[in-house]
């Protein structure tokens, strides 16, 4: 680990943070933290203020209120960033006409790093091959790659990436998990945003969810998909409940059948073969964070089709229980008000 990283813990800390666009308020007194050591996915779905609330902590645009901040200081505060803080926003912006290499290599040059690094991460991120091509010809996947890449140039404490898994095959989507799980376990903070949950949700430790440019849910992947749960369709439902009961499992009616909470469908299985009840249909529930998750993007489905649309949570985010056991974030934490930046 090297000597600026030592000095850096990574605590990100998202205050109050609000930013509008006009009449739209894209980020609405947005409040969480992110720990190091851990990935923590930033959720929610298209037009929901992923992209601008990570703008607002890189620096790259104002808030119209509350602070967004690295160790207590804002991005534009840090000393050689690139050292501290590694961003990939958007796979996007790469000169078309130059090689993934030099592409690094103009970047190594910036945070002061050298030449080396950029063969050593170019093997690293698993495009040795491509990085004498024109970035221009790069496919999403290699283009993703390359944007990790040049966030790491650095070797960064701290990995903000967003939407890093977007273009990426089953087999990117499995090699940027390990490879993201093992900065992480090397001490680093590594934010990543997502509008999959799907994309994600074996990757992050922890999660925040926003919808409408708000927090909705933050805690452990573990906390927020609550107890396991079964729907089973029986021939005696009574008689079902009963047995189900009897060996101490929750059972609760649901329309058509039962929800038993169980961590395996064998176990009810077993449990309505022994009554000597007859089972129609039984499968594992949703969890309760891909509901969450669900219900979010089902009702915000479009989006990007009117600014009403794009701010319409005005019913407020759905009920939902509060986060247990995650660092306490009071919900209405005051913005501590219009920061300047220059
Ligand atoms: N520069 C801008 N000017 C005006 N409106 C903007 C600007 N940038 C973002 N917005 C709006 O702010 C809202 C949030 O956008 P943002 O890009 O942060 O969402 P997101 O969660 O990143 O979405 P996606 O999953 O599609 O990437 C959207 O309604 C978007 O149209
Ligand atoms: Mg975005």
């Amino acid at each position: 680990m090297s000597r600026t990283r030592d000095a850096w813990t990574g605590q990100i800390e998202i205050r109050g943070l609000t930013k509008r666009f006009g009449d739209l308020t894209a980020v609405d007194r947005l409040d969480f933290s992110v720990q190091p050591g851990q990935v923590t996915g930033f959720l929610g779905p298209n037009g929901s203020g992923k992209t601008t609330t990570l703008r607002m902590l890189l620096g790259l645009i104002r808030p119209t209120a509350g602070t967004a901040t690295i160790d207590g200081r804002r991005y534009r505060d840090i000393p050689n960033p690139l050292t501290v803080v590694g961003s990939a926003l958007e796979a996007t912006n790469f000169h078309p006409g130059r090689s993934g290499r030099d592409h690094l290599r103009v970047l190594a040059a910036v945070a002061g790093v050298s030449d080396g690094r950029v063969d050593e991460l170019l093997e690293l991120v698993g495009i040795p091959a491509a990085a004498r091509q024109r970035a221009g010809g790069y496919s999403m996947g290699m283009r993703q790659r390359l944007g990790l890449a040049a966030a790491l140039i650095g070797d960064p404490q701290i990995l903000i990436l967003d939407e890093p898994a977007n273009g990426l095959d089953p087999e990117g989507i499995r090699w940027l998990r390990s490879f993201l799980r093992h900065l992480a376990s090397e001490g680093r903070t590594v934010l990543i945003s997502s509008h999959m949950l799907s994309e994600v949700e074996q990757t992050v430790d922890e999660v925040v969810i926003i919808t409408g440019g708000r927090r909705v849910a933050q805690g452990t992947v573990t906390e927020l998909r609550g107890e396991p749960t079964a729907f089973v369709r029986s021939s005696d439902p009574a008689r079902l409940s009963a047995a189900l009961t009897a060996a101490r499992l929750r059972v609760e009616p649901a329309p058509g059948g039962l929800i038993v909470t169980a961590e395996r469908t064998d176990t009810v299985g077993d449990i309505a073969l022994s009554a000597g009840v007859a089972i129609y249909e039984l499968r594992q529930e949703q969890t309760h964070l891909e509901d969450l998750f669900f219900n979010l993007t089902e009702s915000n489905g479009n989006l990007d089709a009117t600014d009403d649309e794009a701010t319409g949570h005005g019913g407020g985010p759905p009920d939902l229980p509060p986060p247990t056991g995650a660092p306490a974030i009071p919900a209405g934490a005051p913005a501590s008000g219009a920061e300047e930046l220059r």
